[in-house]
């Protein structure tokens, strides 16, 4: 399982580091979609239960603003349940063909009904069928519990577009902490942090 592969492929210095995190961001996610890097978009998403315990699981980023990062999931899922609780959440990209892993911590709200639907609406009809036959993070009794449930939803919707289901939409993640972490030769990565404070934002450089 070791692994002594050296990480060569780019460097961060303060210069390279703009006064807002938003900006370093931008220009991490353009730079993945320019090299092509597989599933840049897959971001792993952390919660908290009420028991305090921790869980993690992948999600697409949707879309990111000034404002913060969106995905969409079910509101009645594990995740959806655990934000409900305790919307502080945090997020970890790793982009191997960049040598780069972005670490963000913050709190998680729901988008507006109007966003939600307006992505819900551009997505496949298997999709929208999807949302609505799957009960996310819920026990089936089999594979033909769940395509029995798709087959009674594309009946009841086959005359009409499918609506969003009211348990169904995005989040917005608000960031107050960013970690963008960039390997380095004999393990002395650069990993500069934007920590959010009543003034805007702190940059510091981390020990790797
Ligand atoms: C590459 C990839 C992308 C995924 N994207 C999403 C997504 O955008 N939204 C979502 O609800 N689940 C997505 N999933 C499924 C989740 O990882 C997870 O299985 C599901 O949301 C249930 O999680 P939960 O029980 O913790 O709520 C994705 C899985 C993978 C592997």
């Amino acid at each position: 399982m070791e692994d002594r592969s050296e990480f060569l492929k780019g460097h961060l210095s303060e210069i390279d580091s703009p006064d807002s995190p938003f900006k370093l961001l931008k220009n991490w996610i353009e730079g993945a979609q320019k090299m092509e890097v597989d599933e840049y978009s897959a971001m792993v998403l952390s919660t908290n239960s009420s028991a305090g315990s921790p869980s993690s699981r992948i999600v697409y980023l949707r879309d990111f603003h000034q404002e913060g990062l969106v995905f969409y999931t079910n509101y009645n899922s594990k995740k959806g349940r655990e934000i409900a609780h305790d919307n502080r959440v945090a997020v970890n990209f790793f982009w191997k063909e960049l040598e780069q892993q972005i670490r963000i911590e913050g709190i998680a709200n729901k988008v507006s009904d109007q966003i939600s639907n307006k992505y819900f609406d551009d997505r496949p009809r298997g999709s929208q069928i999807g949302a609505w036959a799957s009960y996310q993070s819920e026990q089936l009794s089999s594979r033909s519990e769940l395509e029995g449930r798709v087959r009674e939803f594309e009946e009841k919707f086959a005359d009409s577009a499918v609506p969003r289901p009211p348990h169904w939409g995005g989040y917005v993640i608000f960031p107050d902490y960013y970690e963008f972490w960039q390997g380095r030769k004999g393990r002395l990565h650069d990993r500069m942090v934007y920590q959010k404070d009543a003034d805007g934002w702190t940059k510091i450089r981390l020990s790797p």
